[in-house]
């Protein structure tokens, strides 16, 4: 099979770790004999720095003929610092969601048992851990009206049913196939849009009877995601509190660099690590490869490429194993983002798929 794929690194650690989603792409292409042709754009602060705009003209021209886009990540510590700054590393990864109709963003939370220890919560909290965030992606507070004055400042919160209907529609269908429990996350007891999330998804649950639908509000969420993260299955939400809730959710599997996230639009598909550009560690090859791996290996399985997304997970257990990992989950024999990268590839090109017999 052919695939045409649109790479953008971006900012920080994003060439690094987006290097080693290639290798391993390189190598299931090579295993499976499928074509993955990359064409690279730029979008982020690098974006600014050499075309002056966060999100040019050709990146959107190519992600939306590609047949999906693999993101590194975005954000430049030379912009945070100055509010008053216009133009934004940011501005690209929004503007890129709402441009290509980005609205569901998938983010698995999984639980590696070799890695237990490493997670700030008792490891009894984590047994059973396995947990989806359907956070909705281009709505919302982020997308809603700005205002600034002299001394005042407002982002308002919109949310339409249908923008509602189409993020809890995939949720609920993730959930009959998953642990059929759905827990809808807002903020219901006081903002008026949460009780439009609330209602909709009410009404909705009747179509879905086999799935069990519950609700909390988003400061009860934060704390049971600590305290009982297990009674989750699928967690649909809003913008917002999607984005802090999966950082949060996170940390149980012991480091953001294990996190991938796919986004779903009308017609474009969107992998990225859940992590961000962690400028400190940039150019030094020590960030950790495998959320930016384990978005390949969503994007193969939504590319409808099984046994490919298979062999790529059994690449990352393999290494989770036996500790072939970088420094944020590996004290002790830590290797650089390369070699993880390196270890992956060879690790797949070892999978004989053809029987000679
Ligand atoms: C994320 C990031 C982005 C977000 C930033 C970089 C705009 O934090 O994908 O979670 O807030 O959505
Ligand atoms: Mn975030």
């Amino acid at each position: 099979m052919k695939k045409h794929i649109a790479v953008l690194k971006g900012d920080g650690i994003g060439p690094e770790v987006i290097n080693q989603s290639l290798k391993v792409l390189d190598a299931v292409g090579l295993l499976f004999g499928h074509q993955f042709q990359y064409e690279e754009c730029l979008i982020g602060g690098i974006a600014i720095d050499q075309t002056g705009s966060p999100l040019p003209e050709r990146t959107i021209k190519v992600c939306k003929s590609t047949d999906a886009v693999l993101l590194g990540a975005i954000g430049d510590p030379k912009f945070d610092n100055d509010p008053s700054a216009k133009i934004r590393p940011e501005q690209g990864l929004l503007e890129l969601r709402k441009t290509l109709g980005l609205y569901a963003n998938i983010r698995p939370i999984k639980i590696y048992k070799s890695l237990i220890h490493l997670s700030p919560l008792k490891a009894e909290r984590l047994d059973g851990v396995d947990m989806v965030i359907y956070r909705e992606l281009t709505g919302g507070i982020y997308f809603g009206k700005k205002e600034k004055g002299e001394d005042y400042a407002s982002d308002l919160c919109l949310y339409n049913k249908y923008e509602i209907e189409r993020i809890a529609n995939l949720a609920f269908l993730a959930a009959t196939k998953r642990n059929r429990k759905l827990c809808l996350v807002d903020k219901a007891n006081v903002l008026e849009s949460s009780r439009l999330w609330r209602k909709t998804v009410q009404d909705m649950s009747k179509h879905y009877p086999e799935v069990a639908v519950s609700f909390l509000y988003v400061d009860n969420a934060a704390m049971q995601l600590i305290v009982n993260p297990s009674q989750f299955d699928v967690i649909l939400t809003s913008n917002m509190f999607g984005d802090i809730l999966s950082d949060e959710a996170s940390v149980l599997s012991g480091s953001i660099g294990l996190l991938a996230s796919s986004s779903f639009g009308l017609d474009n598909k969107l992998y990225e690590p859940v992590h961000g550009s962690y400028p400190q560690a940039k150019g030094m090859d020590i960030a950790n490869p495998i959320a930016s791996i384990l978005s390949v290996e969503m994007m193969l399985r939504d590319f409808k490429m099984t046994e490919e997304a298979d062999v790529v997970m059994s690449a990352v257990d393999y290494c989770i194993e036996n500790n072939i990992l970088t420094v944020d989950i590996n004290k002790k024999a830590e290797l650089k983002c390369s070699e993880v990268g390196n270890a992956m590839s060879k690790q797949i090109a070892k999978y004989k798929t053809v029987s000679i017999y």
